[in-house]
């Protein structure tokens, strides 16, 4: 049985002062919640004032993007140990606007994903199509290109430690969510995918995450999906009503 597993990607968004708020109230509101797990990954500069704020808390904190090296002269960028050293348990990478806005390459991402699982930190690997992609029947050579170049290299026990998260581009904060069944086949294709990459028992283990345009009203409909273990949360996290109402709408199925 795989564990449900919500994630909110709260992006280029808040101030020291809302994210913390925002942190301590989700605290409190999901503290009764022990059968999802549930994440939340503000920028850099407020992941130390919101792993404290959820200390006391069962949300994991991550972080939005890594860089691979250990440390030294790369100006600008984050190492895994940083992240871990301000509570981070995951890391977002190859997130759609760091693909297609700031031009990560699969390769890149491959070498954080790497580097993330050789220090302890356990990856949220996205993929997904662009409206083009989707219109010209390239959804499955799209994705499954993605994954496979993303997990190059990568081992049957180090992929365990990931979370897939498929986001359609076309749905990411645009309101336009795929449809439960669009999300299904794409999420089934990718298990099989990690099936023949790795084998059937990994791939059942793995948790694969849907995110664009997730909110409260939708998630019961995503969630019926067999192979949709998960969300990633964008735009629905920045509020503690949404986000705690799409996991407690989970929590529910779970009895
Ligand atoms: P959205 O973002 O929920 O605002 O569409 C999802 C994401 O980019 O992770």
């Amino acid at each position: 049985m795989r564990k449900p597993f919500l994630a909110g990607n709260w992006k280029m968004n808040m101030n020291s002062a809302t994210a913390v708020n925002l942190a301590a109230g989700l605290a409190k509101e999901l503290a009764e919640i022990r059968t999802v797990d549930a994440a939340v990954c503000p920028p850099f500069v407020y992941l130390q004032s919101v792993s404290a704020a959820l200390s006391a808390s069962d949300i994991a904190v991550g972080a939005q993007d890594v860089y691979f090296e250990g440390n030294g002269a790369f100006t600008g960028e984050i190492s895994c140990e940083m992240l871990k050293d301000c509570g981070c348990r995951y890391v977002i990478i190859g997130h759609s606007e760091r693909r297609h806005v700031l031009g990560e390459t699969d390769a890149l991402i491959n070498r954080k994903i790497k580097a993330a699982i050789g220090r302890g930190l356990l990856p949220i690997f996205c993929v997904g199509e662009l409206l083009e992609e989707r219109d010209g029947g390239q959804t499955n050579a799209v994705v499954a290109d993605q994954v496979r170049k993303g997990l190059a290299g990568i081992s049957s026990d180090q992929v365990k430690t990931i979370t897939v998260a498929y986001e359609p581009v076309w749905a990411i904060g645009t309101g336009r969510t795929a449809t439960p069944e669009q999300a299904q086949e794409v999420h089934a294709m990718i298990r099989g995918l990690l099936g023949e990459l790795y084998d059937p028992a990994v791939a059942d283990g793995l948790r694969i995450q849907y995110g664009g345009s997730a909110k409260p009203g939708n998630t019961a409909e995503l969630m019926a999906q067999p192979d949709v273990d998960g969300l990633l949360i964008g735009g629905a996290s920045l509020k503690v009503e949404d986000f705690s109402a799409m996991i407690k709408t989970v929590a529910e199925k779970q009895k």
